[in-house]
């Protein structure tokens, strides 16, 4: 990729943030709150990034720790510009204009104004904004679209041949006016040059009583200077959300769009209607996605993958191959060809080895589970590591927590341990060791040894006619006890050792 020309640059990107957005009826800020994964800040600073500008001015108001403090995450070298009170856009841009002059010394140049509730804006969008704006020498290029209901919004007026002349707000429009479609996005190219020196004679002479950035393209007219207005056919993408309904609307809208990406590049999604995929989500090709799955976060799968039904997966990492059933995994990496699920929990940390399986109602945490390791069934594998080709046995516990702290349990290659068995943390098991059923394992056990907890079985025998007289149970003792008396075929029966090592598969 060529560097963009210096003169194509522009010199700031100004986003508009200093609004509390009331209507979210929130503790959260509105540009904070998330759509597909990001903040709606953060799909704008994404866009605004496209652009390549020299500087990164975000207006925040009231609670700048908040939004301001998430917006040098994503951009570390973002200029704040604070605004103490909110006295409309204009004056939010003469606060930015403000903090790029101390920062860069000068305004000259392009500058572009967006806001930062708008969460599907597209970089290339801007691109083809400042293109237009600097291919016909404009004072100001406004970012337009036609939509079928302009309430709410500032109509963009123009004169017999289609030059546009002013920007005239809602509750500022005559009736006639108002029937304009032709809406500001609220987006805008300017002259930076012109804007600083025009912003200081707009008044807030109006209806609310705000100093609207909208009224510098009339002085820009009034004065000579050229403006012009980049529509596009795309109206979603100049949509802001202010209440939690537009939200839910605008989040649905991106959604649908990434997974129609995805699809063009060669996903399979079976059930769009019941598929939610992040933003920043990274799929191959020939990866399928079966009905109710939420990939979310910076989750990665690699090709032929099978993810679904109803899976939620968040920042996860799934090997070309897998097959991942009713899971709901986070912070996890499942290896290539490996299966997990159906109803399996991975929490943190939990990695599973090539070929390996995490079975029902299996639950790990940070645990690493080597390559064709398996944990099948009914089990609780925290704070360990599973060496490879081992096989845990059903109903499985790792006791990691004494009551005060964790522990960390370490299992060998090849060893096969029983159902039922708890291993008491910290705790180590040699390679091709073995355990018996139900064994609790409190001590290290040697490569290729058995373990085995608890004494022999014992038995008491007629226990229950004694102690349990004429109730259902002893009289179904009582009877088989009868019909095993008549027929002499089965003795009592002991269980020796061989039956320790009972497996589950
Ligand atoms: C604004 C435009 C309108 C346009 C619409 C597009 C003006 C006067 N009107 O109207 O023509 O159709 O956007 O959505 O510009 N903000 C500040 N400080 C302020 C005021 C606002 O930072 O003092 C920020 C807000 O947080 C928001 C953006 O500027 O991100 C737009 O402000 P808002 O009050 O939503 O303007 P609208 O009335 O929607
Ligand atoms: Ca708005």
């Amino acid at each position: 990729m060529t560097e963009p020309a210096e003169q194509t640059r522009p010199v700031a990107v100004v986003v508009l943030a200093a609004g509390a957005g009331t209507r979210m009826k929130s503790k959260t800020m509105k540009v904070l709150h998330p759509v597909c994964g990001r903040s709606m800040i953060g799909h704008v600073l994404t866009a605004a990034l496209h652009v390549e500008p020299a500087h990164l001015v975000a207006v925040v108001g009231s609670s700048r720790e908040q939004v301001g403090e998430h917006i040098l995450e994503q951009v570390p070298n973002a200029l704040l510009a604070v605004q103490e009170t909110q006295e409309g856009t204009g004056h939010a841009v003469r606060v930015a204009l403000d903090a790029l002059r101390e920062a860069a010394g000068t305004t000259d140049g392009v500058v572009v104004v967006m806001s930062g509730d708008t969460p599907l804006m597209q970089g290339e969008t801007l691109s083809g904004l400042v293109e237009e704006h600097l291919s016909t020498d404009r004072a100001v290029t406004v970012l337009t679209a036609e939509v079928a209901d302009p309430f709410g919004y500032g109509r963009v007026l123009r004169d017999d041949s289609g030059a546009v002349t002013a920007i005239v707000e809602e509750k500022d429009a005559s009736p006639e006016q108002a029937a304009v479609q032709e809406i500001n996005s609220g987006i805008f190219a300017f002259d930076g040059a012109f804007l600083a020196d025009a912003l200081p004679r707009i008044t807030n002479d109006n209806a609310k009583g705000e100093y609207y950035l909208t009224d510098v393209v009339a002085i820009a007219r009034s004065e000579g200077h050229a403006v012009g207005a980049h529509r596009i056919d795309d109206v979603m993408q100049t949509e802001g959300a202010n209440d939690r309904v537009q939200l839910a609307g605008l989040a649905r809208e991106l959604n649908a769009r990434t997974l129609r990406r995805w699809m063009v590049e060669g996903v399979t999604i079976s059930d769009p209607s019941s598929t939610w995929i992040d933003a920043d989500v990274v799929l191959a090709p020939d990866v399928t996605v079966l009905p109710g799955v939420q990939l979310l976060g910076a989750t990665v799968v690699a090709e032929d993958a099978v993810i679904g039904p109803d899976c939620t997966l968040k920042d996860v990492e799934v090997g070309a191959g897998a097959q991942v059933v009713r899971t709901h995994g986070e912070l996890a990496v499942i290896g290539a060809g490996a299966t997990v699920g159906p109803f399996s929990y991975l929490r943190p940390g939990t990695e599973l080895g090539a070929g390996g399986k995490i079975g029902g109602f299996v639950e790990t945490k940070n645990a690493q589970i080597g390559d064709g390791a398996k944990v099948p069934h009914l089990s609780y594998v925290g704070d360990a590591e599973i060496g490879e080709g081992t096989n845990i046995g059903a109903g499985t516990i790792f006791a990691n927590y004494d009551g005060v702290e964790k522990h960390r349990t370490t299992i060998g290659r090849q060893v096969r341990s029983a159902s039922n068995n708890t291993f008491v943390a910290p705790v180590e098991v040699g390679d091709g060791a073995t355990t018996g059923a139900g064994t609790v394992v409190r001590r290290d056990v040697a490569p290729g040894a058995l373990a085995v907890s608890g004494g022999p079985q014992r038995e008491i025998e007629g226990w229950t006619l004694r102690k349990r007289p004429g109730t259902p149970m002893a009289e179904a003792a009582e009877a088989a006890l009868r019909r095993r008396a008549s027929s002499h075929t089965d003795g009592p029966r002991f269980v020796g050792d061989d039956d320790e090592g009972a497996q589950s598969e």
